[in-house]
């Protein structure tokens, strides 16, 4: 028994060692939050990514190979985008890794992958620091210098908000930099931030920071954060008898956000990547698909993960061999690549310069609003 178990497990080990040296195969790394508290970051860019390459090897593949995709769960924690980020390096040997969609977990992983010049495509991080890491490092988004002064102009021209209260994550590099970015913005179009206070990823309860904002009687309260504890600071901020209007940004898109905010969340706006009332073809197109695969309609991170699983089949099939180099040069090459989330160029920074959307949340539906360009 002992034996046949020994001789099962070699196999079972030589089975893999077989798939991984498959030449038939371009093996492609996905770091991600498939669990934890942003568990639909995570579940949402897999889809889109798998959608995006399924279609790739459906029409042959290429150079004759079949992208395999391999995604690790990180769980939303940093220290764990760095550990599965390396054993998708040096055991998988992929050629391109993709993620994240947290840009403090981007920035965990992109010194590992610029260190062993193996070229990363970060989806949706929006915080500017992500690329500056180095030269393999890319991302198919925009930025928040953009996204903060899209929400900004919204607050001050479209809303005609005078004061605005900031409530930010200070664990999250994207909520600070958001935060940021906003701030200086809304100052210089003339507003008044009347409060500036923070919580850290993770905390359930903020009636303390929202008994003290409350007080300052403000417009709006910008909480530039993720799903889970905005919905949870909407509806405390409801408890203790705040009626003015939440405002925010990508880190919003999650259905799970009315499901945890529930009536709080209802009239909010916030910035995205994509609409799914979008009347652009690419984008109907890709929405039939994924309503095909997927039976359901795909939010923002699903949309801009597979346009980053489109420019990264772009890269593969330009490159004249496909190593990680080459594949750097070829996404750094990338010029006005018609996306389901509209025209991608990657700029000289390793940046997509793109439009954003500002929506509505009502109920279930994240109501289109309108479309900033850059
Ligand atoms: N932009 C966010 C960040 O950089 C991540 C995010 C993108 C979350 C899109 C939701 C939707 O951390």
């Amino acid at each position: 028994m002992k034996y046949l178990l020994i001789t099962a497990a070699l196999l079972g080990l030589s089975l893999t060692a077989c798939t991984k040296k498959n030449d038939n195969e371009i093996v492609l790394g996905h770091f991600a939050s498939m669990t934890g508290s942003e568990a639909t970051f995570g579940i949402s860019t897999d889809e889109g990514l798998r959608l995006a390459f399924e279609e790739a090897n459906a029409a042959g593949g290429i150079k004759g190979k079949k992208i395999k995709l391999i995604t690790m769960d990180d769980q939303g924690k940093a220290e764990e985008a760095a550990a599965v980020a390396t054993r998708l390096i040096e055991q998988e040997k992929v050629l391109v890794l993709i993620g994240e969609v947290a840009s403090s977990r981007s920035l965990a992983v992109a010194p590992l992958a610029q260190n062993k010049k193996v070229p990363m495509v970060s989806p949706s991080s929006t915080n500017p620091k992500v690329t500056e890491v180095g030269d393999y490092i890319f991302r198919t988004c925009f930025i928040d210098p953009f996204q903060g002064t899209v929400m900004a102009k919204f607050a001050f021209e479209t809303q005609k908000y005078k004061k605005v209260a900031v409530l930010r994550d200070v664990k999250s590099d994207y909520s600070v930099g958001l935060a940021d970015f906003f701030v200086t913005k809304f100052k210089s179009l003339g507003g008044d931030v009347v409060g500036d206070v923070s919580y850290q990823s993770g905390d359930v309860d903020f009636k303390a920071q929202l008994t003290k904002l409350k007080s300052l009687n403000p417009d709006a309260i910008l909480i530039p954060g993720y799903y889970t504890e905005v919905g949870l600071i909407a509806r405390q901020a409801r408890e203790l008898g705040y009626k003015g209007t939440f405002l925010g940004g990508d880190g919003w898109d999650s259905p799970k956000l009315s499901e945890i905010g529930q009536s709080a969340v209802d009239g909010a706006y916030f910035s995205n990547h994509f609409s799914n009332e979008s009347t652009d073809p690419t984008a109907v197109e890709f929405m039939k698909r994924f309503q095909a695969k997927y039976n359901k309609t795909p939010d923002g991170l699903s949309s801009v993960a597979y346009d980053a699983g489109k420019i990264i089949i772009k890269a593969l099939e330009s490159a004249t061999e496909l190593t990680r180099e080459n594949i750097r040069g070829e996404l750094a090459k990338i010029k006005d690549f018609q996306g389901a989330t509209g025209k991608i160029s990657i700029d000289s920074n390793r940046n997509a310069t793109k439009s954003a959307v500002v929506v509505q949340v009502q109920g279930k539906m994240n109501k289109f609003v309108t479309t900033v360009n850059p």
